[in-house]
């Protein structure tokens, strides 16, 4: 006799509001597609089920006692119910045991304001302590490694961070250590956790046990927005929020994309925020740094399209995948006029790779690039093959969009001083960019609206978080603003008109949808804030979460 059709679906009520969700939906997931909350701090939806914090307890119409909403898969007809007498109880008591010997030093923690522990206690407990006597003291400030410190104290021991870097890291650097209340998370015996994707179990962790040692005491979490963007620091293009605070980013998060990075980023690109803040480029110069002046817009960009008027018949167009889809379309259109029909790559030189996310290629946008380059008829040539054109005198002059490059900018530098005009717009000072002729300060990437395709050849659109420092504009500003001035008619206000205009001939990105791409920061049903910045649950930046409500 064949099998009965297994069920697609399942039918309960949650709080009494009736919810279908797919067999095996654990009890906290179909809460959240009801609309009800049930807290939570051991379960993360891409973790293995430890059900050890007991915060999940909710009542059940097939059960005599409370059972764990995290483990307990939804049953056909099942009633749930997250808010009776006996649920307020069982979370009022668990809070009570969490905090038992909790240090509630939240005016010095740099979880405070994104705390579920703090969260919590507020929704669900909001009752004074009874203990009476010292708590368990432990380890305040132990270094686990590069990135990541841990106040023991503080510590809930659910675990997360331990089943992170078995499950995701695939790195066992951490253990839970000791009995009873003595329990602790550490590192084991001269073994630091020094993986490159440590930095999630800070994210993950719902309380401020774990924290970035790189972040730490730099902000206070409420004065800090969240732009939803995308890391630069290889063609993986994790999805990322910015979070930010009056023209200064200091952070990436990762944000949930099932496709690219699930709920996860690596420790190169987290920390690869820092050359937006470090020796930006904030105002053009004319001549080389040594003898250089300072310029506004309108000289700047009449100075390099005279030059580059002059200088065609031996130019070279040097183009970086680190800048954005936008930036190098205006940048190939201006080549285009100026009659050239090759572009060297630059970017950043290849570097370590894994089997998790991080890519060899430590560039953006070089799919994009290459699209573009293409269309345009253009052929495409190594950076190597500029350096050789130099050396033999073949290309006198040089526009380049973006100042990477693969060898380092001192030897660079010692190539490009052979030129006789070098115009570049930049987003950060180096031994390379101080040999320009022309300099034009650049917006990096959370500085305007614009697109990076992956390494998938997935366009993805990133967000302007804050103006960009000083004088500087984005690229394509420069490109466009150059390319009038020579009769050109590029006349683009924005990075939507770039694209909307120049995208059309390439074909991977002529149906892109650039405004319904732009990645929002919206409200997670069901979730704790309405901004929640992926499966950690935390919220995406307390100004937007008050703009949310
Ligand atoms: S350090 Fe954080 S994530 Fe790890 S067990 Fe403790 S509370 Fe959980
Ligand atoms: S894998 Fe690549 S894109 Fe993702 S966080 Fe790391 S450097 Fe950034
Ligand atoms: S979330 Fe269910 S027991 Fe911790």
């Amino acid at each position: 006799m064949a099998d009965a059709p297994k069920p697609t679906s399942v039918k309960l009520t949650v709080d009494g509001k009736p919810v279908e969700v797919k067999p095996g939906t654990n009890l906290i997931e179909a809460a959240k597609q009801a609309g009800a909350q049930i807290p939570y701090y051991c379960y993360h939806p891409r973790l293995t089920i430890a059900a050890n914090c007991r915060m999940c307890l909710v009542e059940v119409s097939n059960a005599p006692k409370l059972v764990p909403g995290c483990q307990t898969p939804v049953a056909e007809n099942l009633a749930v119910q997250t808010r009776s007498a006996r649920v307020k109880d069982a979370q009022r008591a668990v809070l009570e045991f969490l905090l038992l010997n909790h240090p509630v030093d939240c005016s010095i923690c740099d979880q405070a304001g994104e705390c579920k522990l703090e969260d919590y206690y507020m929704m669900y407990d909001f009752k004074p302590s009874r203990l009476e006597g010292g708590k368990v003291l432990k380890n305040k400030r132990k270094v686990l490694g590069p990135l990541v410190v841990i106040d023991q104290e503080r510590c809930i021991l659910c675990t997360r961070c331990v089943r992170f870097m078995e499950e995701v890291a695939q790195d066992r650097q951490l253990g839970v250590f000791g009995r009873g209340s003595h329990e602790v998370v550490d590192i084991f015996p001269n073994k630091p956790l020094d993986s490159n994707y440590a930095g999630n179990t800070v994210d993950i962790c719902p309380v401020g046990a774990l924290l970035s040692r790189d972040f730490r005491f730099k902000a206070r979490s409420w004065f800090l927005s969240a732009t939803p963007s995308v890391c630069t620091g290889c063609s993986r293009g994790c999805n990322t929020y910015a979070d930010w605070f009056n023209g200064v980013t200091y952070r990436y998060r990762p944000r949930e994309n099932e496709a690219v990075n699930k709920s996860w980023m690596c420790d190169q690109g987290r920390l690869s925020y820092k050359s937006l803040n470090a020796d930006r480029v904030e105002d053009a110069r004319l001549g080389k740094k040594a003898e250089g002046k300072t310029a506004v817009f309108e000289q700047a960009v009449a100075s390099a399209a005279e030059k580059l008027k002059v200088g065609a018949a031996n130019l070279g167009f040097l183009a970086s995948p680190v800048a954005s889809v936008e930036d190098l379309l205006a940048g190939f259109a201006l080549a285009k006029q100026l009659g050239l029909k090759t572009v060297f790559v630059g970017g950043r030189a290849d570097g370590a790779s894994d089997k998790i996310l991080m890519q060899a290629d430590k560039n953006p946008n070089r799919t994009g690039l290459t699209q573009i380059a293409k269309a345009n008829g253009f052929e495409v040539k190594p950076f190597s093959a500029l350096v050789d054109d130099i050396n033999g005198g073949k290309v006198r002059s040089v526009y380049a969009v973006g100042g990477e490059v693969p060898v380092g900018a001192r030897d660079a530098g010692v190539v490009f001083s052979k030129l006789e005009l070098f115009v570049a717009s930049a987003t950060n000072h180096s031994e390379l960019t101080d040999e320009a002729h022309v300099l034009l300060p650049a917006a990096t990437h959370v500085e305007d609206h614009g697109t990076f395709v992956n390494f998938e050849g997935r366009a993805q659109r990133f967000v302007k978080c804050y103006p960009a420092p000083g004088n500087a504009k984005p690229h394509w500003q420069w490109a466009s603003a150059i390319s009038r001035t020579l009769g050109g008619e590029a006349a683009f206000k924005t990075a939507a008109e770039v694209f909307a205009a120049l995208s059309t001939i390439v074909p991977e990105l002529k149906d892109f949808d650039w405004q319904k791409a732009q990645p929002r920061a919206t409200a997670r049903k069901g979730s704790l804030h309405p901004l929640s910045a992926g499966g950690d649950g935390r919220p995406a930046g307390y100004r937007e979460w008050m703009e949310a409500r």
